[in-house]
């Protein structure tokens, strides 16, 4: 579709139209957002126990599709429509739980853990009755440490997407953070979604943007790593200060590493510091409009406010300073699209293959 160079020497940027025009922000949703994994914020502290239950939106102010999270008598979780299939009334409301199954509170129509239709009053004389359109369609959902993950029309295999990350981080005991609601908050940035990510993805604005991160990171070592579905950012400490305990058979292990900024395709983004985890999700809401969620999750709560981690929501501002700056800019009639430099921009250009090759795929109906 936009016909991105694989060779990052010869490629053009995505053009400015795919950050402004209301057609390609239309067909994000499903080509893109639909088909990707997308995690369900809140699971940890919310769906522990059998019963517990979450509804949730798959992608508020983008994607509403009701869902509901939750963990059956054998603790396994399921992730079921939230949508009755008598009359289509939202059949939970609230964060609760549900020892007898799911009743409908419009009918009384119930059904199980799993979603299969169980009961229905006054149903005599129905015929063909019940049939599988009675029962709640499952998603898959896959967990990875504390959080769950799902997806409307899964395209991409759970564990090529996840797996680098854990390679990389799993000498942390991510499930042992603790959500710290204090030093979470939510940012709207006047951006299309995919200038924020741009933005994310490359440290060549480092020196120019972020001038205090700049005197934590020794940029020149600064560097950007490849995986099929996500890649990471390896900051390295300037002063050999406020790093990673690496383990010894860890592939970083003598470097002074400060932060890994993974980025998983195509919205989510864990940042990890010898604190703990940063975790970014991005909420496309209009072509020119973002939500950004922070959310904060706290190992040493000794190291906050230290090292390349320390002024999370300063650097923040700066970078929503610059990519609204950058919106403006791609809507003007004299820009088409730019160039990569390679050494720096090499997170951009696979974030831009990416969008390229999910944007031209068709919908495959075996999905659904
Ligand atoms: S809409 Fe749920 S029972 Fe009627
Ligand atoms: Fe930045």
């Amino acid at each position: 579709m936009f016909a991105i160079d694989p060779d990052i020497r010869r490629a053009h940027t995505l053009p400015g139209a795919f950050y402004t025009e209301p057609g390609y922000f239309q067909q994000a949703r499903e080509q893109i957002f639909a088909r990707s994994w997308q995690i369900i914020p809140g699971s940890a502290e919310t769906v522990r126990l059998p019963f517990d239950a979450l509804p949730f939106r798959y992608l508020p102010g983008y994607m509403e599709e009701p869902l509901l999270l939750l963990r059956d008598q054998d603790n396994q979780l399921q992730c079921l429509s939230n949508v009755c299939t008598h009359r289509g009334k939202i059949l939970v409301e609230q964060p609760c739980k549900l020892p007898h199954g799911i009743q409908c509170s419009y009918h009384g129509r119930r059904f199980k853990c799993n979603g299969q239709f169980q009961s229905m009053p006054e149903t005599e004389g129905m015929e063909n009755f019940p049939s599988t359109s009675d029962h709640l369609t499952p998603l898959q959902v896959q967990e990875w440490r504390s959080f769950a993950f799902t997806s409307l029309a899964p395209e991409i295999p759970f564990q090529e997407w996840i797996a680098p990350m854990e390679d990389r981080i799993g000498f942390l005991p991510v499930e042992q953070f603790l959500f710290a609601p204090e030093r979470s908050r939510d940012y709207l940035v006047k951006a299309n979604w995919a200038l924020y990510v741009d933005n994310y993805l490359e440290g060549f604005h480092i020196p120019f943007v972020h001038k205090s991160l700049h005197e934590s990171l020794d940029w020149s070592a600064y560097r950007t790593e490849l995986f099929a579905w996500s890649n990471v950012q390896v900051g390295i400490s300037k002063g050999g200060e406020h790093v990673f305990d690496l383990p010894q058979q860890h592939p970083d292990f003598g470097q002074a590493v400060a932060a890994y900024y993974f980025w998983l395709f195509p919205n989510l983004m864990f940042n990890f510091y010898p604190w703990g985890l940063s975790l970014n999700i991005i909420l496309p809401l209009a072509p020119g409009l973002t939500k950004v969620q922070f959310r904060s999750f706290i190992w040493d709560a000794s190291k906050l406010d230290t090292g390349a981690g320390a002024d999370v929501d300063r650097v923040e501002r700066e970078d929503e300073a610059v990519v609204e700056q950058v919106q403006m800019g791609l809507g003007s009639r004299f820009y088409t699209h730019g160039r990569y430099s390679p050494k720096q921009e090499r997170g951009v250009h696979h974030f831009h293959c990416l969008v390229d090759k999910m944007m031209s795929r068709p919908i495959s109906e075996a999905a659904y």
